[in-house]
């Protein structure tokens, strides 16, 4: 009989012991957080409180503060002034993202610099690919993508992070990558990247919703697991660094069965809908926002996440 010789509580008894026993460290090392760089006016964002859409000059104030709570690193995503069929801003020498990171670096060279690389910010149609007859050409669509995370590289990014979900983009910047003398640059992938609702204050905060039409074509359906490995193993060949998995708290069992599927380290995103629903339900005093901020970040790191990208990261971290 285990009881009364087995008493789980015994490990519970008082903070120390719990601190102890606890099988999963949360750090603010482990963290990484999103930015927003405007070309326009910088300001708030309506559906992510706490969230602003950032000049070049307070990307950078914003970067120093990141740096000095011990987050290693952001990632970066450009709203440029303007849009047009050929994504010209995503991989213009003085496109908003490629100016933010000659910024940051040469004023806060320690922080690690990620660069989001995708079309959709920079297309007027909001699509992450070519459109051509109003269908998705992915093979035209890989060349900017590979162009896009040259010139991020370029101007100084420390890792790039392809978010487009096109077949072959990891191997497509891999190989433009490494043509260019970029060949330790490491590629953080959108591996697993659902075509989610969650992503909705986000392209408030982008202005990169679709104008026609959803993702569907390109992001995975959400019912897929089976798929996610592929997915998953498939960047793995194409020489992908670390594995990313998205949206993160309604897909932890994807997150947990790449963990096991890979070697690599995977990262897990909170995305804006994830943040935007805790900091919803706490602002009508319907949930304690530390206590849940800190539990969802905790279950993704159990889940098996080594890195959380997330807008949450400088409050985990002051809390850590
Ligand atoms: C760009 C991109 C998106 C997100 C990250 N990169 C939006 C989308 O695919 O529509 C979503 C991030 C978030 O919701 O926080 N393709």
């Amino acid at each position: 009989m285990p009881f009364p010789h087995e008493r789980p509580r015994r490990l519970r008894s008082r903070h120390e012991i719990r601190k102890m026993v606890r099988e999963i460290e949360l750090t603010p090392g482990r963290l990484i957080l999103p930015l927003f760089v405007t070309e326009g006016k910088s300001g708030p964002v309506r559906s992510m409180p706490g969230v602003r859409q950032h000049t070049v000059t307070e990307v950078v104030k914003e970067a120093r503060e990141v740096f000095r709570l011990g987050i290693p690193a952001v990632i970066l995503f450009g709203i440029p002034k303007k849009k047009d069929e050929r994504a010209s801003g995503a991989y213009a020498k003085d496109g908003i993202v490629q100016r933010a990171v000659r910024a940051i670096k040469s004023k806060v060279p320690r922080l690690m610099v990620i660069t989001d690389v995708c079309l959709c910010e920079y297309m007027s149609h909001g699509h992450c690919g070519i459109v051509e007859k109003n269908k998705i050409n992915n093979d035209k669509s890989l060349k900017l993508l590979a162009q896009t995370a040259l010139s991020h590289a370029i101007a100084g990014a420390d890792m790039v992070a392809p978010s487009d979900m096109m077949d072959g983009r990891v191997a497509a910047i891999r190989q433009k990558l490494d043509q260019a003398g970029f060949s330790e640059t490491p590629i953080l992938s959108y591996a697993v990247k659902q075509a989610s609702s969650f992503y909705g204050p986000f392209r408030e905060a982008a202005g990169s919703a679709p104008k026609f039409g959803d993702r569907k074509t390109y992001q995975m359906d959400s019912a897929n697991s089976r798929e996610a490995i592929r997915e998953a193993e498939l960047d793995v060949k194409e020489g992908a660094d670390i594995i990313m998995v998205k949206p993160a708290l309604p897909s932890l069992d994807l997150i947990r069965a790449v963990r096991a599927a890979v070697k690599l380290p995977v990262a897990a995103y909170q995305v804006s809908g994830e943040y935007a629903m805790i900091k919803a339900a706490s602002a009508k005093g319907w949930l304690d926002e530390k206590a849940i901020m800190m539990e969802s970040l905790v279950a993704i790191r159990r889940a098996g996440a080594d890195l959380i990208i997330t807008y949450f990261a400088k409050e985990a971290a002051k809390l850590l």
